[in-house]
């Protein structure tokens, strides 16, 4: 039977980090679907606005030849909810969530996939906004 696939993050100013994670999670079964952080919610979580809005954020992630289909996630409590409305049997996270997820266990199997290192939206953002030579010493 097909296996899809779901994960969920804000997927701000896209890197490789990110395409990492997507090509891998669509390699463990036959179908991505992607939960992208709502405005709101990356504010909630990050303490910022994201630099590029929902719809750009769905754009990118969805043009990718590894996702199959993209989602509002609108709120964190809503994790199973999700992964019933998607029918989904893998829920793929990044290892920065491992164990948190635990819970969803009794919905699908859950997997916590190593982060790319050296590489992220914040760590771009700070490169961007101060220099590479005062964020990288
Ligand atoms: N991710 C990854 N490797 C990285 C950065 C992110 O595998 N170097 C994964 C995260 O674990 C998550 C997904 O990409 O599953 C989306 O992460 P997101 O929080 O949107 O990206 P970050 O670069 O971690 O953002 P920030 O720096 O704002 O926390």
């Amino acid at each position: 039977m097909a296996a899809t696939i779901i994960t969920f993050g804000t997927f701000d100013v896209f890197h490789v980090g990110h395409l990492r994670i997507l090509e891998r999670a669509r390699a463990l079964g036959d179908r991505l679907v992607v939960g992208i952080s709502s405005d709101e919610l990356n504010f909630s979580k990050k303490g910022r606005k994201p630099v590029y809005d929902i719809h750009d954020r769905m754009n990118i992630v969805s043009a990718l030849r590894c996702v199959d289909d993209v989602f509002i996630e609108e709120s964190l409590d809503k994790k199973t909810d999700y992964i019933r409305e998607h029918h989904a049997d893998i829920l793929v996270m990044g290892d920065d969530w491992a164990g948190k997820f635990d819970f969803c266990q009794s919905y699908c199997n859950v997997v916590y996939l190593e982060r790319t290192p050296s590489v992220s939206t914040t760590e771009i953002i700070e490169v961007i906004r101060h220099g590479s030579e005062q964020t990288r010493s």
